[in-house]
């Protein structure tokens, strides 16, 4: 079932001197969900954020945190992210050899569960799993950096899986992450996402542009709706 369209600002692009109240910021200024980008220097190019700064900035806000697990084996830290604070943890079918037991785990710890699709991912990865999972994530970037351009190709991948949720009558999130600007934003829900995360764009000239920034992309992803 599709829901209401959410912004999920991506911490990646905050302020990391000042973490805590970047959360805070991006709170008030009107954001659905906190993602949370975690990076291994392994799994992709890039080393991020650890449980231990999850669990330091969880106070900041009571809006869910969207844990994006970027890192591989990831099976041996879905526990610690979770005692952390995340509230959805989402994880790539690459990231490790058993993608049901993964999301087994992070049910089993009361959590919600996602997968991520990589840009050369295909749909079938997640499909035998969509009867246990609650967010589909499709990156539309490389995963790895923040402020990359929108891979258009994964418009497709977005309508098809819009079709395949609909069509299992569950309530499972659709988000987009990478790329995402008041274009792609549009473009992203016309295809049928209903989450969006967005670094760059939310983040953009300092906390007194927060709600602007989170505005113009709602904004624009209603208009295509
Ligand atoms: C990339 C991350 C994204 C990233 C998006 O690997 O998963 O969440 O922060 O950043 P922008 O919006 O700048 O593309
Ligand atoms: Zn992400």
């Amino acid at each position: 079932m599709r829901q209401g369209l959410r912004i999920a600002p991506s911490i990646l692009s905050a302020d990391f001197a000042r973490l805590g109240e970047e959360v805070r910021a991006i709170t008030a200024a009107g954001a659905d969900y906190v993602h949370i980008d975690v990076m291994d220097g392994h799994f992709v190019p890039n080393l991020t954020i650890g449980p231990d700064i999850v669990r330091a900035i969880k106070g900041a806000s009571a809006l869910p945190f969207d844990v994006h697990l970027m890192i591989a084996p990831v099976d041996p830290f879905i526990a610690r992210f979770a005692e952390a604070g995340a509230d959805i943890l989402t994880v790539h079918p690459e990231s490790g050899p058993h993608l049901h037991r993964t999301i087994q785990l992070i049910r089993g710890l009361g959590r919600r569960a996602g997968v991520s699709l990589n840009p050369a991912t295909p749909v079938a990865a997640v499909e035998p799993v969509l009867g246990e999972i609650d967010l589909v994530l499709v990156m539309s970037v490389n995963p790895g950096f923040g402020g990359q351009s929108f891979i258009a190709s994964q418009l497709d991948k977005i309508r098809a899986l819009r079709r395949l949720i609909d069509a299992s009558g569950r309530t499972i999130d659709l988000e987009v992450d990478g790329g995402i600007n008041p274009a792609t934003a549009k473009d992203a829900v016309a295809a049928g996402a209903d989450v969006l995360v967005a670094g760059t764009a939310a983040f953009a000239g300092g906390p007194a542009r927060y709600a602007d920034n989170i505005r113009r992309l709602r904004e624009a992803g209603k208009n295509g709706q």
